[in-house]
């Protein structure tokens, strides 16, 4: 593997001596501003606005969270309460904070809680660095990709998981064109993937999330077009079912119409072999407004009523390989599941 230093440049969760500060994704791509976060408050509020965002990230920012509560001497159930009702459809945000709660159970003091936490983080990044390598291997040379949302170093410890496997394969030359799918209403492919993109000098074209299906039909059988449709997830269910970022689901209903194959990258804290499948896992439904305005700007006549779910499920048998750090899943359903990843 060619080096991916400078693919891994961007880092949207530091601890600066004692300070949590998280690359507000609101403002960009045109701003770089970072929030300070003092308390376990001031991270629930910016996993809440979005202001750090992406499944693994937010388990990370959460765990630093609870290090804040515990140099501030807060009460570590308030604290950890709080963090974990930021967002519901992410596993990795539980899955840290039961992390860190058992080490407060086990008496864990504050400089304990950091390591702990830093550890979380240095393996999220490990993590994704073995990902990119497992999921380019299964590309063929000369591939184009199509992605979702925002998978990258903004949404992990560095580096990225469906973004990561783009940045690998592009790196060794499977892939030589990558599609990126403008994520409404957040617009996370539009300001997120493409300024990451760009910024490695990946060649990418934004599309509108709804031209996704004319895509594949136009483009599959081009050299350099859309072979492998590749994406995160914030939460896969025993059954391989998964989450994702609402939008998630049609493509992968597209892909399997079109002959184009579907990969799902994510690393083992966002499998959740507690919830049996998809239709366990609790959709993020957010406000109306992310709908009925753009930039701030009201786009719909007044008194109309919208639906906002955040996330959508795609089941299992639509999914050609889940990559995890701890192998690749092909066709995945239960058994697959539980062989690479235990109980
Ligand atoms: O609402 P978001 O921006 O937090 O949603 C993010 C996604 O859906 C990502 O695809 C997922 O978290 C995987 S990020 C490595």
């Amino acid at each position: 593997m060619p080096s991916l230093e400078h693919h891994d440049t961007i880092r949207a969760v530091a601890w600066d001596a004692g300070i949590l500060r998280l690359l507000d994704q609101r403002r960009l791509p045109f701003i770089e501003t970072y929030l300070q976060c003092r308390c376990a408050d001031d991270v629930a509020v910016a996993i809440r606005d979005l202001a750090v965002r992406g499944a693994p990230a937010i388990g990370i920012a959460a765990a630093w969270g609870v290090v804040l509560a515990a140099r501030r001497g807060e009460t570590f159930a308030a604290a950890i309460a709080t963090l974990r009702a930021a967002r519901p459809t992410a596993v990795n945000l539980q899955w840290a904070l039961d992390r860190m709660h058992t080490r407060v159970a086990e008496g864990a003091d504050a400089d304990m809680l950091e390591r702990e936490a830093q550890a979380i983080q240095a393996e999220d990044l490990a993590a994704n660095r073995r990902m990119g390598e497992l999921g380019a291997a299964l590309l063929a040379p000369g591939s184009g990709v199509l992605t979702h949302c925002n998978t990258g170093s903004l949404a992990t410890a560095g580096f990225g998981t469906a973004l990561g496997v783009i940045r690998a394969g592009f790196a060794c030359g499977k892939i030589v064109h990558v599609y990126a799918g403008e994520t409404r209403p957040w617009l996370q492919g539009a300001r997120l993937t493409m300024w990451e993109l760009q910024r490695d000098g990946i060649p990418a074209t934004l599309i509108a999330d709804s031209a996704a299906a004319h895509l594949m039909k136009t483009r599959s059988n081009t050299a350099g077009a859309v072979q492998w449709v590749i994406v995160g997830a914030d939460r896969i269910a025993a059954n391989g079912d998964t989450a994702n970022k609402i939008g998630t689901c049609q493509l992968a209903i597209c892909a399997r119409h079109h002959g184009v194959k579907f990969m799902v990258v994510a690393p083992s804290s966002t499998c959740d072999a507690s919830t049996p499948s998809g239709d366990r896992i609790e959709i993020e439904l957010r406000d109306p407004d992310e709908l009925l305005s753009m930039a701030g700007q009201r786009t719909v006549v007044s008194g109309a009523q919208a639906w906002n779910p955040v996330f959508d499920v795609t089941p299992h048998s639509l999914i050609d390989a889940i990559v995890t750090e701890r192998g690749v899943i092909e066709r995945p359903d239960a058994a697959r599941l539980r062989a690479v990843l235990g109980a």
